[in-house]
């Protein structure tokens, strides 16, 4: 796997879930700093190692995460550049768990909506007005999860090829706001359970916070 300056690909593993402990299953993985290889049943390595960018431990936390590969995102977010963290695995790696947290966790969304906010109220000298929007990719069409009736949302370019959705954009003050958004999203997003999770997502969503500058850039979170 590849990397330049501008992808980071970090691997998270995450412990064994209780479902798992009980079917008295094993990791399989091993992690030796920024490598994983697959093990047998007697713990002897079979296959290629992958290295990546960082690799995580199941101990790790989603702060941990953060500090290491995140906040220099947010940083050059308020800078004027684009961001992106997008969440890939298989279900039940973890991706909405390292995007929203848990309840004894804060989640990376967390993490970053309290830093840009943070930068926010550090800055006196300019006002910003920040909107979000929220969507999701279902069966290969494009629902508004913050206006229900604005489904199967058309892609459109500008002259300068950026991608135009008319997805509603919320203006938002503060961190609560934000949240809130994709609380209300999150009520009305696809999920079902498959074998390995309960509460799967059945659909892509990206969530976009949007900082107006000299252009406008975007933080996407998409999991
Ligand atoms: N680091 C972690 N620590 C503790 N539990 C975790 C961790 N990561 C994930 N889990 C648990 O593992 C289960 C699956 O995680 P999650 O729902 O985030 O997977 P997912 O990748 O979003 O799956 P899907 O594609 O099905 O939506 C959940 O019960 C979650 O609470
Ligand atoms: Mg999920």
């Amino acid at each position: 796997m590849s990397s330049t300056d501008n992808i980071k690909v970090a691997i998270k593993a995450r412990p064994l879930i209780q479902r798992e402990i009980v079917e008295g299953l094993k990791p399989v993985w091993r992690i030796r700093s920024n490598s994983v290889y697959q093990t047998d049943d007697v713990g002897n390595r079979f296959g290629e190692i992958y290295t990546f960018d960082h690799v995580f431990d199941q101990d790790c936390t989603n702060t941990n995460v953060y500090t290491t590969v995140v906040s220099s995102l947010v940083e050059s977010f308020m800078e004027g550049f684009n961001a992106t963290i997008f969440t890939y695995g298989q279900t039940s790696s973890g991706k909405t768990h390292t995007i929203l947290g848990s309840k004894s966790e804060d989640g990376l969304f967390d993490l970053v909506v309290k830093d840009i906010f943070h930068y926010v109220s550090a800055t006196t000298d300019k006002k910003y007005l920040i909107r979000c929007s929220y969507f999701e990719i279902y069966n290969e069409k494009i629902n508004d999860l913050l206006e229900k009736s604005n489904q199967a949302l058309a892609i459109r370019e500008d002259t300068k090829g950026n991608m135009i959705l008319n997805a509603r954009e919320a203006v938002v003050t503060n961190v609560a706001e934000v949240k809130e958004k994709m609380k209300e999203g999150n009520k009305v997003r696809r999920i079902g359970a498959t074998g390995m999770n309960e509460r799967s997502s059945r659909s892509h969503t990206i969530f976009h916070i949007s900082l107006p500058g000299i252009k406008t850039v975007i933080f996407s979170f998409i999991q």
